[in-house]
């Protein structure tokens, strides 16, 4: 980095959410995952940051969330970007003033982590990059920094498809950053659908962070991690064969994977509700009825996301009606895969 006065200056970047194929479930260290994960980047979901820097000697930050005062995320973030200052040194030579919004409303149960952190992060690399009057946006480091933020939101950096996580089919992979992965992956992918089925908007009982930790005394802990690098091949082939099918059956699989290591977990818990079970047994039936080749998968929580590719949007959509009455409020929230982060003039 080159020692030039600092000029203030002030950036701006959307960065979309993104949906797990195969899930990132079990951490160590600071942040790195226990298996490797792959998902597709979303477009309509996503967090818009503003950042505003000065050269300080004592930095200060300050974080507001739709121009308002939020004391408690401001908390995380300053906390955050205090935890980053031997990975980004640059954070304890500046003010920062960060502003932050989400197009899909808060407490709709969509998780804002991967949007959010990878936002904050593509600012605070740009601010890097105008500071070093470099012409390259450093986005591994982009990923790395969303990654200490929150573990999904290193692959929110690169759409459509991202891959997180040391393993044997991806040699560039790394369990410090994502890398985009478009390799042969079939055109249909880029064009995706992922409706989300709010089925409940209440705060989940137990927290990521904590059915993290639960992995580490899981009894099957160490079979997942092995069946999640058989799955990331797999799914792989798939997605360069456009086997939808072979594609599908290993997103459900993933998905009930995920909540059956919540339910075999000590304590046990459970965050799929009643309505998540009866839409999942609704959409396997309407896919055999009409051979369409629509499949779902869930995060950590009750909500359902609905896969399918763009030819079918005409018969999902009618067919949504339908999963509506199992939604609160009925709602659903529309999204398709993207190509990521963007930067706002
Ligand atoms: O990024 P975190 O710590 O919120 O964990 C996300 C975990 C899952 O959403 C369940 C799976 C994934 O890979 O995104």
């Amino acid at each position: 980095m080159s020692n030039n006065p600092i000029k203030p200056g002030r950036v701006t970047w959307t960065s979309p959410s993104n949906i797990a194929l195969v899930k990132y479930w079990g951490k160590y260290g600071r942040q790195l995952p226990t298996n490797p994960s792959i998902s597709l980047t979303l477009s309509q979901a996503y967090t818009e940051t503003t950042v505003a820097y000065a050269p300080s000697d004592k930095p200060s930050y300050t974080f507001t969330f739709e121009g308002q005062k939020k004391p408690a995320f401001e908390k995380k973030v300053v906390g955050y970007l205090e935890s980053i200052r031997d990975v980004f040194p640059l954070v304890s030579r500046l003010d920062l003033k960060i502003d932050s919004r989400n197009t899909f409303p808060h407490s709709s149960g969509i998780a804002s982590s991967a949007s959010s952190m990878s936002a904050l992060a593509m600012c605070l690399v740009d601010i890097a990059k105008q500071v070093s009057s470099s012409s390259e946006l450093d986005l591994r480091l982009a990923s790395e920094l969303a990654r200490l933020g929150s573990g999904s939101a290193s692959r929110s950096v690169y759409g459509p498809v991202a891959i997180w996580g040391d393993n044997t089919t991806t040699k560039e992979a790394s369990n410090n950053y994502a890398i985009p992965y478009a390799e042969g992956i079939a055109e249909i992918f880029s064009s995706y659908h992922d409706d989300i089925l709010i089925i409940s908007k209440s705060e989940k009982s137990v927290s990521s962070r904590a059915g993290h930790a639960l992995m580490d005394n899981n009894p099957y802990a160490l079979n997942r991690y092995e069946q999640a690098h058989i799955h990331l091949g797999e799914i792989i082939a798939a997605m360069q064969n456009g086997d939808l099918e072979k594609f599908g059956s290993i997103v459900e699989k993933e998905a009930l994977t995920l909540h059956a290591l919540m339910m075999a977990s000590e304590p046990p818990y459970m965050l799929m509700e009643p309505n998540t079970l009866a839409a999942i047994n609704r959409i396997q039936t309407y896919r055999k009825e009409k051979n369409i080749p629509v499949y779902f998968t869930l995060d950590a929580g009750p909500n359902i996301h609905l896969l399918y590719p763009h030819q079918y949007a005409d018969d999902i959509h009618i067919f949504k009606n339908e999963l509506a009455t199992y939604c609160a409020d009925g709602r659903i929230i529309e999204d398709r895969v993207g190509t990521g982060p963007l930067k706002k003039a």
